[in-house]
Formats: structure tokens, C-alpha cells, sequence
């Protein structure tokens, strides 16, 4: 049995998309098990670029078996949409799987992701506006459409006949305009034909790749400080993208999960509101915001950049069982006169290393940070740790003692040779 778990271990973005593309290309099954089409992975081979938002990274390799599973909320237009457009240029030759029990994102949760941000004005949460928290709140509230209903157009219209009055009442208090049943139910019922041949119970497909001793790469969405329960509620997002997620997710057995491998960029990012105790503005913040294009790509919006955070990095380690770490965007930092990493926080005048829950004391902490030196020199063509700069082998160096973590593989640019393992790992 060989499974490996890639999660992004800061406020996602981190590259996760090039990390398990690189390492689709040995696994025999990739899985999607939490979130939706608020993730984007930028994936970019051959000279070029995909963006996925909801399709496993393992798309493009016709050996394997992609996955997505039943943790998922799946958006069924968005998700034909995608495929409609990873067929036209040319990756027709695909397997996926689409977990029966995955819940559906309809076009009210849209409107009602939207509605509730506009109502919360200055606290919004700043969402991507994909109806990914409204979706999984119906999940819990035992109101939400499954795959399985969707594909069987009289248990998608009872399903429909029970849940949508309640969503109507919703939008009318919130002053939008209603969904017609015949409407979604017209349009949806085609979208459940054309994904009926995809469906499959994928716990048991899991099981079964298990028990052959397949590779399997779990592929996380979002970053562990966008967790539900352990990010910085309530910026967060409505899922669990951390380690521990992923056997409820894709219901398979806790004891299949051999390593977790965390995602993080050579310093922060972040979109949306909520706290970041690194952040950077100004000069650097712009250097490092147009040489790592930190633009979101489901949304554009520019992203939020800050110095690499090993306080928020030890947490993610902790609750996501993070043991080996993968530097991406290294090659954004060169040129800096110095870099800097936080190693602890002061909070009222006291130096702490952990990450507080409450969002008044996150908004007081002051970040203490070490200065290390720079390298001028390009290292987007290394590939080898040795051929780095003393001062770039030295930054990795820090972060791995600051971090409790073995640093297994860093990326010098966005191609998929640009990556460069210094250890197996998924074996
Ligand atoms: P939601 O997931 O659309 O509800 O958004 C909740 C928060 O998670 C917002 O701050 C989003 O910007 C953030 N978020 C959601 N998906 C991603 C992602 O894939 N990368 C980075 N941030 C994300």
C-alpha cells in the first residue's frame, strides 16, 4: 500500500496543483476528496497551462484513475464545463470517477454565497462566490442534493420539491429573486445524463485500488489555515483540507494514510479577509506579488503576500500530521537584499509559538522575525539542491529547523521540470 496525502499547509494557493501533477505521473489513482470549484490548480506542461478547479491533476495521464470523491461539492455545469474544455484541447482520453455521494452546488447556493456576503458588508468573508459554503451548510442541514439523486431525474425532482421552497424562503428574506423547480430542474436533469456514466461508488473503488497496493495520491484543495475547524474561523473555508479530512472524505480506513506531504510557497499568501500576521505592503509585497503572479485564479483578485510564517507552518504540521514539506515559488525570493521567516509571535508582550484561535489576539500579535541573507543569482534552471546559492541552500536549511520538517522536493518555476525531489517519498 503506497498513499500520500498533498496538502497546502498555509491559506492555499501554494502550488498543490504542480506538486500532484509532478507526482501523478507515478501514481495510479488521484483523488479530490473536499471542496469544489473554489480551488484553482494551474498546471502547466509542455509550455502550457491548465487551470483546474474541480477535475483530480491526474486528468491528463489516460493510465490513471481520477477521482473525485464523496467529500466533494460538486457544481455539475461548472464541472462539464471543465471537461467540455479539457476535451478541446485534446484530453479527451481520461478515467474519472464521481463519488454518488457527493453533494451538488445548484444555482441558489450561488446566489445565496453572494447574498450573504453583500449582507455582512465589511465582515465578509470574502468567498470565491461559488456556493461552497452555502452547499455544504444544506449537506449538514440535511438539505443538500447527492450525485446519486441528481442522475435519477424522479428522485431529483422529489429532491428538489423538498429543498428548494426552503432556499426560496431564504432568497425572498434576502430580497433575490426565487428559482423556478422546472427551470433547474430542465436544465440540471441533462447535466445528471452526461455525468451518470462517471458515477461510481468510489469508497469501494478506493478500497479495491488499496488492496491491489496502488499508488494513491490524495489531492487537497484550499490549505490547512483555511480548515473549518482549525483555520481562522470564521475566515475560512466550509471543508476540512487537512490530512485528517481525507478517510471521512473518501471514505476510506485512517490506517491507509501513510504520509502527509504540506505545500508551501518560499513565503505567504492569502486571498479573502481574515487575519495574516506576516502580511507585507509595499515595495516587496509588489515584487514578490508580480514575480510569483499571486493573481487568484478563480477569482483574479490580487493576492495577499507576506514573509513565510514557520508559526502558522509548526500549527499546520501539527493538526494535518504534515511530515515532509515541499518549497514551491522558491526562485520568486531571488533577488532580495535579505529574506525573512517568523519564528514565534509576541502577543502582549509575551513570545509565543502557537497559533491563537481568537481573531482580536491574532489582529495584536507581532511577528518576530529572523533575517537571513539574499541571492541575486537566477535559480529557475538548478536541479539539484547543491547547484542552489550557499544563501538559497541556507534558507531551506532554516525553514526545515523552524518547521520540524524534512523539505523533500522545492520548485524553481512553474513547469513541471522545474521541480526538483531531493528525496523519494512516494513510493
Ligand atoms: P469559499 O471556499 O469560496 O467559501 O471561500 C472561503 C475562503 O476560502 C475565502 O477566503 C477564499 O478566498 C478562500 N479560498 C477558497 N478556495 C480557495 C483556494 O483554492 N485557494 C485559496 N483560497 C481559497
Amino acid at each position: 500500500m503506497s498513499t500520500l496525502v498533498v496538502v497546502g499547509s498555509q491559506w492555499g494557493d501554494e502550488g498543490k496543483g504542480k506538486v500532484t501533477d509532478y507526482l501523478a505521473q507515478e501514481a495510479d489513482v488521484v483523488v479530490r476528496s473536499q471542496g469544489g470549484n473554489n480551488a484553482g490548480h494551474t498546471i502547466t506542461f509542455d509550455g502550457e497551462k491548465f487551470a483546474l478547479r474541480s477535475i483530480p491533476s491526474g486528468i491528463f495521464n489516460p493510465n490513471i484513475k481520477n477521482v473525485m470523491a464523496n467529500g466533494m461539492v460538486i457544481n455539475p455545469k461548472q464541472m462539464l464545463e471543465e471537461l467540455a474544455g479539457l476535451e478541446a484541447r485534446g484530453i479527451k482520453n481520461y478515467q474519472l470517477f464521481v463519488s454518488n455521494r457527493a453533494h451538488i452546488v445548484l444555482p441558489y447556493h450561488e446566489a445565496l454565497d453572494g447574498a450573504y456576503e453583500q449582507f455582512k458588508g465589511d465582515k465578509k468573508i470574502g468567498t470565491t462566490k461559488r456556493g461552497i459554503g452555502p452547499a455544504y451548510a444544506d449537506k449538514a442541514n440535511r438539505i443538500g442534493i447527492r450525485i446519486a439523486d441528481l442522475v435519477e431525474p424522479e428522485q431529483f425532482k422529489a429532491a428538489l420539491q423538498a429543498t428548494l421552497p426552503i432556499k426560496n424562503m431564504e432568497l425572498k428574506m434576502l430580497g433575490l429573486p426565487e428559482f423556478k423547480l422546472d427551470d433547474i430542474y430542465n436544465e440540471y436533469v441533462e447535466y445528471g445524463k452526461k455525468i451518470k456514466p462517471f458515477v461510481a461508488d468510489t469508497s469501494l473503488l478506493l478500497e479495491e485500488e488499496v488492496e491491489k497496493g496502488s499508488k494513491i495520491l490524495f489531492e487537497g484543495a484550499q490549505g490547512v489555515m483555511l480548515c473549518l475547524d482549525h483555520g481562522t474561523y470564521p475566515y475560512v473555508t466550509s471543508s476540512s483540507p487537512t490530512g485528517a479530512s481525507v478517510p471521512l472524505n473518501a471514505g476510506i480506513a485512517p490506517r491507509y494514510i501513510n504520509n502527509v506531504l504540506g505545500i508551501c510557497k518560499a513565503y505567504t499568501t492569502r486571498v479573502g479577509e481574515g487575519p495574516f500576521p506576516t502580511e507585507l505592503d509595499g515595495e516587496i509585497a509588489h515584487t514578490i506579488r508580480e514575480r510569483g503572479h499571486e493573481y487568484g485564479t478563480v477569482t483574479k483578485r490580487p493576492r495577499r503576500v507576506g514573509w513565510l510564517d514557520a508559526v502558522a507552518l509548526n500549527y499546520a504540521r501539527r493538526i494535518s500530521g504534515i511530515n515532509y514539506l515541499a518549497l514551491m515559488l522558491f526562485d520568486v525570493l531571488s533577488g532580495l537584499d535579505t529574506v525573512k521567516i517568523c519564528y514565534a509571535y509576541k502577543l502582549d508582550g509575551k513570545i509565543i509559538n502557537t497559533y491563537p484561535a481568537s481573531l482580536a489576539e491574532l489582529g495584536r500579535v507581532e511577528p518576530q522575525f529572523i533575517e537571513l541573507p539574499g541571492w541575486k543569482e537566477d535559480i529557475t534552471h538548478v536541479s539539484s539542491f547543491e547547484e542552489l546559492p550557499v544563501n538559497a541552500q541556507n534558507y531551506i536549511r532554516k525553514v526545515e529547523e523552524l518547521t520540524k520538517s524534512e523539505v523533500v522536493l522545492f520548485s524553481v518555476g512553474p513547469d513541471r521540470k522545474q521541480t526538483i525531489r531531493l528525496k523519494e517519498f512516494f513510493k
